[in-house]
């Protein structure tokens, strides 16, 4: 199927210049599995300075956007300034967007779509909570989330790699099981197999994020649905590289 394993860093609201400074000189070191695209998720204020001294092999995002290009709103960023700073890609719709922000599924289509024509490529998250979960709402939720971003997306699939992220797995320590995850991930290339196209869903990356770390990463990345993660806490750490690595 030659999915290529992807693997994005989101440092989500942290890092000064010295920590940064020692995250890359840890990544330049590496050493990584050259067959593994890697992306870092930067604060908006330093994506120019990570450019500058991030080596060319290694993808840079930003962890949110505006839909629109430029204009009179205060605080935000364009996928355009995103662009014009040498950064490719874009972190849109995730759970700490959607619920400490109150993105809903609609916005984050306007934003994907802004994004995707602006030439950016997207890592759009998505995800269910734990009450949804415990509910039953696993696949309802995450086939809602996805289908709100089908015709945000059109014909640019190729610039899109979808996030798994269980709310109840960021940040917790709780990881999903490799069968609890892989499930969803499975699920979810039939949905787009049956309401996209068979095309796009053998080729659509989908990444897991929740509680990833260097000692799990490989159980959940031998997954067959599982093509790459979304790393909070530890892509802050030397264990980072072991991530990448994890398909080795
Ligand atoms: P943690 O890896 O810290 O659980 O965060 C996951 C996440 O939200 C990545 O976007």
């Amino acid at each position: 199927m030659g999915r290529k394993f992807v693997v994005g860093g989101n440092w989500k609201m942290n890092g000064d210049k010295n920590q940064i400074n020692e995250i890359i000189n840890n990544l330049k070191k590496g050493p990584l599995d050259p067959n593994v695209e890697v992306v870092l998720g930067i604060p908006a204020i330093y994506l120019a300075y990570v450019k500058s001294i991030v080596p060319e092999n290694i993808g840079v995002a930003a962890q949110n956007c505006w839909k629109v290009a430029k204009g009179a709103f205060t605080g935000e960023i364009s996928p355009a300034m995103i662009k014009d700073v040498g950064a490719d890609w874009v972190i849109l719709g995730h759970s700490e967007r959607r619920t400490i922000f109150g993105e809903k599924d609609d916005l984050i289509a306007e934003k994907v779509t802004h994004a995707l024509e602006s030439g950016l490529k997207v890592i759009a998250c998505i995800g269910e909570t734990l009450e949804e979960r415990e509910g039953g709402k696993t696949e309802e939720v995450v086939f809602r989330q996805t289908k709100a971003l089908v015709p945000a997306i059109g014909d640019k699939w190729a610039n899109v790699v979808l996030a798994y992220e269980p709310v109840w797995a960021i940040g917790t320590g709780k990881t999903a099981s490799p069968q609890q995850a892989q499930e969803v991930h499975a699920s979810l290339r039939n949905w787009i197999s049956s309401n996209v196209s068979p095309d796009i869903a053998s080729t659509v990356r989908i990444q897991y994020g929740g509680s990833v770390t260097g000692a799990n990463a490989k159980e959940l990345a031998a997954c067959p649905d599982i093509d790459g993660f979304l790393v909070g806490g530890a892509s802050l750490k030397p264990e980072f590289v072991d991530i990448v690595n994890a398909t080795k």
